[in-house]
C-alpha cells in the first residue's frame, strides 16, 4: 500500500504538502518523494526511508510551488531505490506521477515503449503509465484526452494523480481499485489517498468511486465516468474526525495512544444505530448459509465472532481466512461477512468478489470511510473508530469485536434465543463497558508494565485459553509477534496435553487467560492447563479476575482485572494483552508503531 497526495493552490504548498505525506506514512514507508510545479519547471525529489529521514537529506519541506504531488511507497515493483521512489517523471519531462496499486499489463506495454525508444530509469510499472501519457499527448495535444487515452490502455488496480506543464493549474486524478478522496478548501483543494492526507486543512471530502477521474484546480473540480464522459454528481461529506484524533496526542506510540482510544471506540460502535445492527443480524437470518472472514488481526475478530453467535443466537458460522477463502463453496442465498479495519485488504478484496460472483449477499464491518470493500458490499456498518495509525491493529479489532457482539445479541432476540429481560441485561451491560475498559486501562497499566518488563527477553511463549478465550489468545500471540518479533503461538489451552507440554520448562513461558470463576466448567478446563505446567516447571502468567484465588496459586505473575459479566471479559483481557504486547516491544526497543516487514494493509496478493 502507498500513500499519495497532491494540492493546488494559490499561496505555496510545499510545507502542507510535506505535512500531508507525513499523515499518511502509515500507509507506506519504504520510500517517499514529492515533485512540484514553479515556473513551468518541475522540482521533483525522492530518496528511501522514512518521510523524516528523507526530509533530512532533500528537504521536502523546504520546496516551493503553488501545486505538486506527493508519495510514500511501500514496493510492490521493483525494490526499494531511489530510481524506484515516487514521483516518476516521463522520459520528455513533461510528465509526472504519484501511483498507488499495479498496472497487471506494465510488462508488455513497457516492451512498446522501448521499442519507442523510450529509456527507463525504474523498474515500476509507474513510469510506464507516465510515458504511455506522454506519447499519447504527443498524438494528441489534449491533455484530458491524453490521460484517457492513456487510462484505456493500462489494466490492473489504481489511483494515480498526475501533474504536467502542459497545464500548471490542475491536477488529473483517476481512481480504479485503489482510494482516493478529494478535500475541498477555499481557493485550494486536495486529492489524497485517505482523510489523513488534508485533514489538517479541511473538513469537505468527496469520495471518488472507481472508474472517475477529476480535473482538479484550486478553485474548480469536475469529476467524469472514464468511459463515458459523463460528468458526476457527488456529495460533499463534512468529517467530523478532529485533526487530534489522527495524532498521537500526549502518548510515546499510537499504539499507546489507539488502546486508551478505546473506551471511545467502544462508545462509537454502542452508537451505531440498532437498526443498522439489526439490518445486518436479518441477512443471517434470511441466509442459507453465512461465512465470516478477515485476515490477520481481522480473522481471529471473526473467530471470537464465532463464540458469540453460538452462545447467543445458538448459530455456528464458519469463519475462514480470506487468504483460504476458495476453499468455500459459495452459492445464491449465502452470506459473507467481511471484517477488515482499511477496507482495501486485498485477500478480502479478491475473496468478496468471489462471493459476489458467486452470487451470494456480502457485508461487512469496516473502519475506513470510502475503502474499496466498504463500497463493494452489499450492507456496511461504517465502525467509527477513528483513524487507527498504529500498523498493529488495537481498538480497530477490539470495535469490530464488539459491533459482532452486538450483532449476535440482535440475532438471538430475531431466533428467540434469548428473552427480552436477558436480552435488555446484555445491552445494559455493554452500555457499561466503556467506562470499565477505562477503568482497567488506568488501573492495570503499571501492573501489565512491570510483568512485561521482567519478561520482555522471552523468546518463546504459548498463549492459551479456552471456548471463546482460545481466539482471544491466537490474537494477542499475533499481537506479541506482529510488535515485539517474539515467537508467541496461541492455542487451546485443552490442545496443550496433547503434543506442546514437551516443550514446557522454566524458559518456556505461557500467558493464560483465565476466565471468571462463574464459567465454571471453562475456568476448571483452563486452571486444570495451567497446573499441568505449573507441575512441568513452566513460567506462568494469567490474566485473571480478581476472588480467583486457585489461579493466583498457579501463577508466577497476574494481571488480575475486576470482576465483570461474561460477554465482556473476553475483551477486556484482549486489551490487557495489547498493553502486554505494547510494553514488552518498548522495553525491546522495537519500532513500535511500525514493525519491520508489515504494513498497515496489504492491498496486493
Ligand atoms: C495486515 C496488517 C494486519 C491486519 C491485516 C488485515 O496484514 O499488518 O495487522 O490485521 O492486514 O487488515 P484489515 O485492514 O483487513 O483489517
Amino acid at each position: 500500500m502507498c500513500g499519495i497526495s497532491g494540492i493546488v493552490h494559490s499561496e505555496n504548498v510545499g510545507r502542507n504538502l510535506f505535512n500531508s505525506i507525513r499523515n499518511l506514512e502509515y500507509r507506506g514507508y519504504d520510500s517517499c518523494g514529492m515533485a512540484m510545479l514553479s515556473k513551468g519547471e518541475f522540482d521533483i525529489r525522492k530518496n528511501i526511508g522514512g518521510i523524516d529521514e528523507v526530509n533530512a537529506i532533500e528537504q521536502l519541506d523546504k520546496m516551493n510551488g503553488m501545486i505538486g504531488i506527493a508519495h510514500t511507497r511501500w514496493a510492490t515493483h521493483g525494490g526499494v531505490t531511489q530510481a524506484n521512489a515516487h514521483p516518476h517523471l516521463s522520459y520528455k519531462r513533461e510528465f509526472v506521477i504519484v501511483h498507488n496499486g499495479i498496472f497487471s499489463n506494465y510488462q508488455e506495454l513497457r516492451e512498446q515503449l522501448m521499442d519507442q525508444d523510450v529509456v527507463f530509469e525504474s523498474l515500476t510499472d509507474t513510469e510506464v503509465f507516465v510515458n504511455l501519457l506522454e506519447a499519447s499527448y504527443s498524438e494528441s495535444n489534449d491533455l484530458e484526452k491524453a490521460f484517457l487515452a492513456a487510462l484505456k490502455k493500462i489494466e490492473g488496480s489504481y489511483s494515480i494523480v498526475m501533474l504536467s506543464a502542459h497545464d500548471p493549474e490542475h491536477l488529473y486524478c483517476v481512481k480504479k481499485g485503489s482510494p482516493l478522496l478529494l478535500g475541498l478548501g477555499e481557493g485550494c483543494n486536495y486529492v489524497g489517498s485517505d482523510l489523513n492526507a488534508f485533514l489538517e486543512y479541511t473538513r469537505q471530502a468527496i469520495v471518488l468511486d472507481d472508474g472517475e477521474y477529476v480535473v482538479l484546480g484550486r478553485d474548480d473540480y469536475q469529476i467524469r465516468n472514464v468511459q463515458t464522459g459523463e460528468v458526476t454528481e457527488k456529495s460533499v461529506l463534512h468529517i467530523d474526525w478532529d485533526v487530534e484524533t489522527s495524532k498521537k496526542g500526549g502518548y510515546s506510540h499510537y499504539m499507546l495512544k489507539e488502546i486508551f482510544d478505546e473506551p471511545q471506540a467502544i462508545l462509537q460502535a454502542l452508537k451505531i444505530p440498532s437498526e443498522q445492527i439489526s439490518v445486518l443480524a436479518r441477512m443471517f437470518t434470511e441466509a442459507s448459509r453465512a461465512y465470516f472472514m478477515g485476515v490477520g488481526t481481522t480473522f481471529y475478530v471473526a473467530n471470537i465472532s464465532q463464540y458469540y453467535f453460538s452462545t447467543l443466537a445458538g448459530q455456528y458460522y464458519a469463519s475462514v481466512s480470506s487468504d483460504e477463502f476458495s476453499i468455500v463453496t459459495v452459492e445464491p442465498g449465502d452470506l459473507v461477512l467481511a471484517l477488515s479495519q482499511s477496507g482495501e485488504t486485498f485477500d478480502t478484496k479478491i475473496s468478496l468478489e468471489y462471493a459476489k460472483i458467486s452470487g451470494a449477499q456480502t457485508a461487512a464491518i469496516v473502519n475506513v470511510m470510502g475503502s474499496a470493500i466498504s463500497m463493494m458490499v452489499d450492507n456496511v456498518i461504517m465502525q467509527g473508530s477513528g483513524p487507527e495509525i498504529c500498523v498493529v491493529s488495537t481498538k480497530a479489532a477490539l470495535a469490530q469485536t464488539f459491533i459482532m457482539l452486538r450483532v449476535a445479541l440482535e440475532l438471538g432476540m430475531m431466533k428467540g434465543c434469548l428473552t427480552q429481560d436477558v436480552y435488555q441485561k446484555h445491552q445494559e451491560d455493554l452500555e457499561l463497558f466503556p467506562e470499565l475498559v477505562q477503568q482497567i486501562l488506568n488501573e492495570q497499566s503499571g501492573f501489565v508494565r512491570n510483568i512485561a518488563r521482567d519478561t520482555s527477553h522471552v523468546e518463546h511463549w504459548l498463549f492459551l485459553g479456552c471456548d471463546i478465550y482460545y481466539p482471544v489468545a491466537m490474537e494477542s500471540a499475533l499481537k506479541m509477534k506482529e510488535v515485539t518479533y517474539q515467537h508467541a503461538e496461541g492455542m487451546p489451552a485443552g490442545f496443550l496435553k496433547h503434543g506442546t507440554l514437551s516443550m514446557v520448562e522454566k524458559a518456556l513461558h505461557s500467558l493464560f487467560f483465565v476466565p471468571p470463576m462463574g464459567q465454571k466448567v471453562l475456568h476448571d478446563r483452563t486452571l486444570i492447563a495451567m497446573e499441568q505446567v505449573k507441575a512441568r516447571g513452566g513460567t506462568v502468567i494469567g490474566i485473571i479476575f480478581q476472588g480467583d484465588e486457585r489461579a493466583l496459586a498457579a501463577c508466577d505473575q497476574v494481571v488480575e482485572l475486576p470482576e465483570m459479566n461474561l460477554l465482556c471479559a473476553p475483551l477486556a483481557q484482549m486489551i490487557m494483552a495489547q498493553m502486554f504486547a505494547y510494553y514488552a516491544a518498548l522495553d525491546l526497543g522495537r519500532n513500535i508503531d511500525k514493525p519491520r516487514n508489515l504494513a498497515k494493509s496489504v492491498t496486493v496478493g
